[in-house]
């Protein structure tokens, strides 16, 4: 992992990022998550991690942030931010790699602390092989 230097359209997307990751909703956990996505439209659209008291019933901020981009019918995805607290930028987990990668195999994918940490890489690195909509000669 290297610390890199954003590009302005990247920085901004990390900015909102850190905007919502203020209204995560994580009394359990207390690691409260923040995504933005910018799509081939040039549109953000974020979201954050929302806990449950039943545990499992939890959504994380990248697939909020996915589901309220393709709910807007806005379903090409271009980039995503994902910003937390602490030291270690995230680390998006196997559920989000996947819907994430359904709609954007390309994607850039930025990792990012509130203390100024950026760690950039893609989709393709993170989940390599991946299944999705081509295997099933579906897709639109
Ligand atoms: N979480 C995310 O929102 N995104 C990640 O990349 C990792 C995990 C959330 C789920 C849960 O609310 C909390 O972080 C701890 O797992």
């Amino acid at each position: 992992m290297s610390d890199e230097t954003l590009g302005p359209a990247d920085e901004e997307l990390v900015r909102v990022a850190s905007l919502q990751r203020e209204r995560a909703y994580a009394p359990y956990s207390r690691y409260k998550v923040g995504a933005a996505i910018r799509t081939k439209r040039n549109k953000i659209h974020s979201g954050a991690n929302v806990e449950n008291a039943s545990y499992g019933l939890t959504m994380c901020a990248e697939r909020s942030a996915v589901f309220g981009a393709v709910g807007a019918g806005d379903r090409e995805l271009e980039a995503i931010a994902v910003v937390v607290a602490g030291d270690e930028p995230p680390s998006p987990c196997g559920a989000c790699r996947q819907v994430l990668y359904e709609h954007g195999p390309a994607m850039r994918v930025i990792l990012a602390t509130t203390g100024g940490r950026r760690r950039v890489t893609t989709l393709r690195e993170l989940l390599p092989d991946a299944f999705g909509p081509a295997r099933l000669g579906a897709g639109s």
